[in-house]
């Protein structure tokens, strides 16, 4: 397995508004109603978050199973909505804003999802996976562009003539990043984008990641439920628990002197990277408390 590379945190411009802030954000659900006598039960995703994450900057996410790191994700992508509280992207509050007023935003910031298979669409030929969000937005897509991209995540030109399923897990992720990167966003959202992964190839895709938000100057927002993984990949990160952010700080920070009792909790039970990559959650590890890490 290769070696994932450390990154060394780029200088911000102080001053920059900020690529993303989230101001009392709240979600509740409500679950379906299970009997005509009770109210339908209440699911608070989030209580109240603040964050802010600057131009150019990683930053993490990491959070136990449930914990609404998805959630969040979602409603900074306007993919769902806030019960309450405000979500401010490059200077523009989009809480409220219509999907015919975010065009911006679905230029800017693009997603890639942990289950590349279920996000690309089996009946497509890769070119139009990739060309897919260009065409959506009025953009002709040329197929130098489709090869550029097919390049820039290392798979060769004469994959976009083929299918989603005729490529492995790695690739299809690959296939993902190179359709996110499409329109040129400056934002990249990834939640938990190598946790679907075969071990193998965890490491080459990060990389990856890692690489190509350097060489475009991307802002990344890369959610986890591993800090190790976070770790190497991001500058600073917030740790959430049950619908919270209860820590953030630059990442060799939190993991060296966590402050929060569950982020110490996290820290004390935090696999290796290897053990990371090779598949053993941190929610793995803290169920078989004792066992050294
Ligand atoms: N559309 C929805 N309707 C009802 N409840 C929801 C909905 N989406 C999320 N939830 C609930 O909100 C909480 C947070 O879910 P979320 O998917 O954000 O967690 P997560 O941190 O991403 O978890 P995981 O690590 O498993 O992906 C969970 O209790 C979940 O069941
Ligand atoms: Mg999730």
């Amino acid at each position: 397995m290769p070696e994932i590379r450390e990154h060394i945190p780029a200088a911000h411009q102080p001053d920059a508004e900020p690529a993303i802030k989230l101001i009392d954000v709240v979600r509740n659900y409500t679950r379906p109603r299970t009997s005509l006598l009770r109210s339908a039960p209440a699911v608070h995703a989030l209580r109240g978050v603040n964050l802010e994450v600057k131009q150019g900057e990683r930053f993490g996410i990491v959070g136990e199973s449930g914990c609404g790191k998805s959630t969040l994700l979602r409603i900074i992508a306007a993919l769902d909505r806030a019960s309450s509280g405000h979500v401010i992207v490059e200077g523009t509050d989009i809480t409220h804003l219509p999907e015919r007023r975010l065009r911006f935003l679905r230029e800017n910031l693009q997603l890639v999802f942990q289950d590349p298979m279920s996000s690309l669409d089996p009946r497509m030929r890769v070119r139009d996976i990739i060309a897919e969000p260009l065409v959506v937005q009025g953009h002709p897509a040329s197929g130098q562009r489709v090869r550029e991209l097919l390049e820039a995540v290392g798979l060769s030109a004469d994959a976009g003539d083929r299918y989603p399923h005729q490529f492995s897990g790695g690739q299809r992720q690959r296939i993902s990043i190179a359709r996110a990167l499409a329109p040129r966003p400056r934002i990249l959202v990834a939640d938990e984008p190598v946790s679907a992964l075969d071990v193998s190839v965890r490491a080459q895709v990060l990389n990856l990641i890692s690489d190509l938000v350097d060489e475009l100057n991307l802002t990344l927002v890369f959610v986890s439920h591993d800090l190790s993984v976070v770790k190497h990949v991001c500058d600073r990160v917030a740790v959430m628990n049950a619908g919270q952010i209860v820590e953030t700080g630059y990442t060799g920070d939190v993991y060296a002197a966590p402050q929060h009792p569950y982020t110490q909790r996290l820290v004390s039970a935090i696999p290796t990277l290897h053990r990371a990559l090779s598949g053993a959650t941190t929610t793995d590890l803290l169920a078989t408390k004792g066992e050294p890490a």
